[in-house]
């Protein structure tokens, strides 16, 4: 079985926690442009001061457009106090003048206005999007450590109401804070041009609205991180019983799984509702404080006006600009507070990102390039893994020639899906333990390694999309009619063409979530077909015969013997009929390799792997007896090895 292997594809089939295999025809192993190094470096920065800087420009002319809205309406004030003195004073007509100045600059100010919020708030949405750009890259390199600890509702709720948090801090919540500066700065230069004294007097009150939104701003982030923490809870309730709909209803679990997440939607309602009470009682509170100078600008400031500037108080044109001057500053004190509110939000959004953003990666490139060409050849030398305290695998040491085709054979959990994910780098492979053609696995790029290892997982997982497109998932363009064909020879090695094409639209017929609309079997056979399509230099099939009938199982094994023709594959299952048909046979017992060899031999040798070959033997004995009174012969699955 020793023939030349084409050049590879990534094809890493299935699994919510493998990269997506952005793989395609030969060229591409060769290209030092897909090398690991270049494919994992991060285009945009992943923290609050990076964004800023990295839209900089967008702050800067948002800041100046903010600052040019706000010098207009100073001018305006100004302008106002000119043309109210000369309507009372010797020439009222010349009061066209300041008048028609206050036009031009209204529109000033509203250009001013709209292009600051257009460049600031575009800003926040663009820093939100390069964070989910990046949470999503992140996410495809964390590992299943990672997974354990935060479960998928979880994830979504960060990946979307944290991060609008985020967005909001970074566009409404900037351009809030600095419209505030520069607000004050506008209207204080005119109010202490009227008068001092009355300025001092009007903003007698400031420090309290000052020391108010600092100890609120306190308990907005703590409230927020808790209502966002209890968002992701419910989420993951929600998520979780979606997922395991059919599970729910079968045991009639309906009624439990309701009060489990009325408990955490209850959790959610009143975490919500602590942080509105709070949220809500900023802005009345700051706007009753603030009214307190205007109460106290009517009382000292009307006695100043009825002095008149001859007696040592004020025009009426000064009246008014202060009056006007002060109104807009109103505005920004209450703005203050709620500014306050959305940077703690946001702060505490990203806070629940950052989670993410520093998870530690597992599974990290390795320093060396793609190998232009991969032979197939697989070397195991003691490789010894455990999940946390639980030894899994314990010095397993085997290897495989290119172009044989090796059957990995077990009881169940005995560790042949772990030393199928350590093969491929889906969880942490210890260094030195596993070389393709010689190679450390962990010297090479990530993405060389598992376009080098095909692997159709255990657990068939089908994504929301055609039949067509979940079999040609790896391929660049799935619907030429080059990729079309290609897909349908892999469905027919798969044995699934036929109910393909009876489907209602054939391969475009839409399979539902994670394949809702098909049996077991099918999609076990459809994502056989997606590992079958891009044709690697080794092929792992982890139990594709655990849901088929007697009949497909022989012809997919005819496909898969045919596959080991032309490449190194690794075959799990635990059936001896499928084993036997391989070159050699390895036999995994509680994580230790207790037998190697050819199928006669293992069996003459009447180890382990001989009871399993009599018990497999003895089961299709026994349903041969029983059949014809039993159940139509061609559905019955052989037995599978004792557990
Ligand atoms: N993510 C995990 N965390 C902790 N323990 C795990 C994890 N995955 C598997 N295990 C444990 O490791 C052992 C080996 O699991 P593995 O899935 O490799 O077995 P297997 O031989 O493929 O079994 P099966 O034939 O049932 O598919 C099992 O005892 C299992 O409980
Ligand atoms: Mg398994």
């Amino acid at each position: 079985m020793t023939t030349p292997v084409p050049a590879a594809a990534s094809i890493v089939t299935d699994g919510p926690s493998v990269a997506p295999p952005p793989g395609g025809p030969e060229p591409r192993e060769s290209d030092p442009a897909v090398s690991g190094d270049l494919r994992s470096s991060s285009p945009f920065p992943t923290s609050l001061g990076g964004q800023f800087r990295r839209h900089a420009p967008a702050y800067v002319l948002g800041t100046l457009t903010l600052g040019a809205f706000q010098l207009a309406m100073n001018r305006i004030d100004m302008k106002s106090k000119l043309a109210i003195d000369e309507v009372f004073g010797s020439t009222p007509a010349a009061a066209w003048r300041p008048a028609s100045a206050m036009l031009l600059l209204a529109l000033g100010a509203f250009v001013g206005r709209v292009a600051s919020r257009w460049f600031m708030f575009n800003a926040g949405r663009d820093a939100e999007y390069e964070l989910r750009a990046e949470l999503l890259r992140k996410l495809h390199q964390l590992g299943a450590a990672f997974y354990r600890k935060m479960p998928a509702g979880e994830i979504m709720s960060r990946s979307t109401s944290d991060l609008q948090q985020v967005r909001m801090l970074l566009g409404f919540g900037v351009l809030n804070l600095v419209n505030v500066c520069f607000a004050f700065a506008s209207a204080l230069q005119i109010m202490l041009g009227v008068s001092v004294k009355l300025t001092l007097a009007c903003l007698v009150n400031l420090p309290l609205v000052t020391l108010y939104s600092r100890t609120v701003s306190r308990g907005l982030y703590h409230r927020m991180r808790a209502n966002q923490a209890s968002l992701g809870r419910m989420s993951d309730v929600l998520q979780a019983n979606l997922a395991g709909i059919r599970v729910v209803r079968s045991f009639a679990l309906e009624q439990s799984e309701r009060e489990r997440f009325e408990n955490s939607n209850r959790d959610y309602l009143h975490a919500s509702l602590a942080l509105a009470r709070l949220r809500g009682s900023m802005q009345p509170t700051i706007g009753s404080v603030a009214a307190v100078g205007v109460l106290i600008f009517f009382w000292y400031g009307s006695s100043l006006l009825l002095r008149g500037p001859s007696g040592g108080g004020i025009s009426q044109g000064a009246f008014f600009a202060f009056w006007s001057a002060f109104a807009r500053m109103t505005w920004p004190m209450i703005a203050v507070g709620f500014a306050l509110s959305v940077v703690q939000r946001g702060r505490a959004g990203f806070a629940r990102l950052r989670d993410v953003f520093d998870a530690e990666i597992e599974v990290v490139d390795g320093p060396r390039r793609a190998p232009r060409h991969v032979g197939g050849a697989l070397h195991v030398e003691h490789l010894s893994f455990d999940y946390g305290m639980r030894t899994v695998l314990d010095d397993v040491t085997f290897a495989v020639a290119p172009g044989e085709s090796v059957a990995i054979v077990g009881r169940t959990g005995s560790g042949k899906t772990t030393l199928a994910m350590l093969l491929a780098r889906l969880l942490p492979t210890p260094q030195g333990a596993v070389r393709i053609d010689g190679i450390d696995v962990c010297e090479l790029p990530l993405q060389a390694v598992r376009s080098a290892i095909g692997y159709a997982q255990q657990d068939a997982f089908l994504f929301s999309t055609t039949v067509s497109r979940n079999i040609g998932f790896a391929l660049d363009q799935p619907d030429t009619p080059a990729a079309q064909a290609k897909i349908r020879h892999a469905a027919q090695e798969a044995q699934v063409l036929q109910e393909a094409l009876g489907l209602p639209e054939g391969f475009d017929t839409v399979v539902g979530e994670r394949g809702v609309q098909l049996s077991g079997g099918q999609k076990q056979r459809i994502s056989l077909a997606r590992a079958l399509v891009w044709e690697p230099p080794i092929l792992v099939l982890d139990d594709p015969l655990s849901a088929v009938d007697a009949k497909t199982e022989a012809a997919i094994l005819g496909a898969i013997e045919r596959q080991a023709a032309r490449r190194t594959v690794l075959l799990i299952t635990h059936r001896i009929a499928a084993a036997s048909r391989c070159d050699r046979i390895v036999v995994l017992d509680e994580g230790r390799i207790v037998e190697q060899g050819t199928h006669a031999t293992l069996v003459n040798a009447g180890g382990i792997y001989a009871a399993f070959a009599e018990e497999q033997q003895m089961a299709s004995e026994l349903e041969a007896i029983e059949l014809p009174s039993v159940a139509p012969p061609a559905n019955t699955p052989q037995g599978a090895v004792a557990s």
